[in-house]
């Protein structure tokens, strides 16, 4: 669906499901917040409408095949490049960027309790912790992994990141992300995507705000093949949400931060570059419910893997080994026969970030609350605890509904390395192994 109109214009269209956001994934969409902004039949002409300027925002290079192609034409009140003054270094606080090896932990199966919320004024700038960093930021591979605490809006502040995209996952408290390409608002359940490059500021809606970020070195989230699965079915491309064109004109001096090459960096501007009048494109920032993933599983008997829930995948060059996977686990019916039903024991060569948005996750029951972390690294061995594992064993295999979950995965083809705030820090538990303490020796050779 592409809209050609002013926002409040949208939000009364035919066929409009969420005012103020287009549907699709990946689309051409195009919208102006002005009348006759958005240049028709061209992309760059002699005067642009409105006196503004035409600019080109590229996601890939110029000659990736049509599929990966990115790039969105911006029409602005002052062109980017006036943005760029004198870059200083800026404090980047706990954000930390692949390849970073500052602290060694002996290799160990980790989980860490939810961050508490500080009672000192925090920005999105200030409050991020970045807690595992994966391959190398220098070579467009890899990842990070987050946790956000905000308790203040950015106000008079914009930034945008060179390092990778950022898939944001709200755990508590609802965002607002004011972008170049439009606003997007978020609760606990969605989440939000802004592409490279993009510039945006980050508001609190009232609460404290805490949540998971990844950060995206590699090639852009897109939605994984479906196979044999069909056409429909896991996330749909018209659940995807992408804002319309709202802008500010505002001569208030501005202070944009710029993460590039693991380094933050800040320059002052008078003015907000949240000046985009008209743009149309498919490179611009999403937001997508996790609530309206269609999960797919066994109706019979045994477990598909974990794949089946992913939700967004990060291509790398190897077929079929993700730079990253985003994987879900939603409220679903488990309903399989003969079949022990939480996730099996095992160990891989992909590296697991999980996090958990709200509600209990089935193979730990204990420990694992909303707003922690375990991270299971590569070829380290995991499975469901005692309490997972004896109830899953014994129970009775009528059909049960997980409801009120909403467990996630970063889940990377490079090992996690730990960052040192991680390793220090007070939530990390000790006795997390002790989990698997009492799954003692069951076997017995007179008792097939
Ligand atoms: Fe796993």
């Amino acid at each position: 669906m592409n809209y050609n109109a002013a926002p409040e214009v949208l939000g009364k269209s035919v066929g409009q499901v969420t005012p103020g956001y287009m549907s699709g994934f990946g689309n051409s969409f195009e919208t102006e917040a002005l009348p006759g902004a958005l240049p028709m039949g061209r992309n760059s002409p002699q005067r642009c409408a409105y006196g503004l300027y035409a600019e080109q925002l590229s996601g890939s290079p110029f000659t990736a095949p049509r599929g990966s192609n990115e790039r969105s034409w911006l029409y602005r009140i002052r062109p980017s490049v006036r943005h760029s003054g004198r870059f200083a270094k800026a404090d980047a606080g706990l954000w930390r960027t692949a390849p970073c090896h500052e602290h060694e932990l002996p290799i160990a199966q980790l989980r860490w309790d939810p961050a508490p919320i500080p009672h000192a004024d925090m920005t999105f700038l200030q409050g991020v912790q970045t807690m595992t960093t994966a391959g190398d930021a220098n070579t467009q591979a890899g990842m990070a992994a987050h946790v956000y605490l905000i308790t203040k809006s950015m106000v008079d502040q914009h930034f945008y990141n060179a390092d990778g995209e950022m898939m944001f996952v709200p755990q508590q408290g609802s965002l607002k992300f004011v972008t170049e390409f439009g606003r997007i608002e978020a609760e606990p359940g969605e989440i939000v995507v802004i592409p490279r490059g993009v510039k945006f500021r980050v508001e609190i809606q009232g609460a404290p705000a805490r949540g998971y970020i990844c950060e995206n070195y590699g090639g852009a989230f897109t939605l994984p093949e479906r196979g044999p699965i069909g056409a429909n079915c896991l996330a749909n491309a018209r659940d995807f949400l992408t804002p319309v064109a709202a802008y500010e004109d505002k001569d208030t001096p501005t202070e944009l931060f710029v993460k590039w090459g693991g380094q933050l960096w800040m320059t002052k501007l008078p003015h907000s570059p949240i000046d985009v009048v008209a743009w149309h494109g498919n490179y611009a920032p999403y937001k997508y419910d996790l609530r309206t993933f269609s999960p797919v599983g066994a109706i019979g008997f045994d477990h598909p893997d974990p794949s089946i829930f992913t939700v967004l995948t990060s291509p790398s060059e190897t077929a079929g080994t993700a730079n990253i996977d985003f994987v879900i686990f939603p409220e679903r019916w488990a309903v399989a026969e003969n079949t022990f039903r939480p996730p099996w024991y095992h160990m891989n060569i992909m590296s697991e970030f999980m996090g958990l948005i709200y509600g209990v996750y089935d193979a730990k029951p204990q420990g694992f609350t909303p707003g922690g972390i375990s991270l299971h690294n590569m070829m380290l061995p995991h499975g469901p605890d005692r309490q997972a594992f004896d109830h899953a064993s014994n129970s009775e295999l009528k059909p049960v509904k997980l409801t009120g979950t909403m467990a996630f995965m970063f889940e990377t083809r490079y090992p996690q390395r730990v960052t040192e705030f991680a390793a220090k820090s007070a939530t990390l538990q000790d006795d997390y192994a002790d989990c698997w303490k009492g799954l003692e020796k069951r076997f017995d050779p007179n008792k097939p």
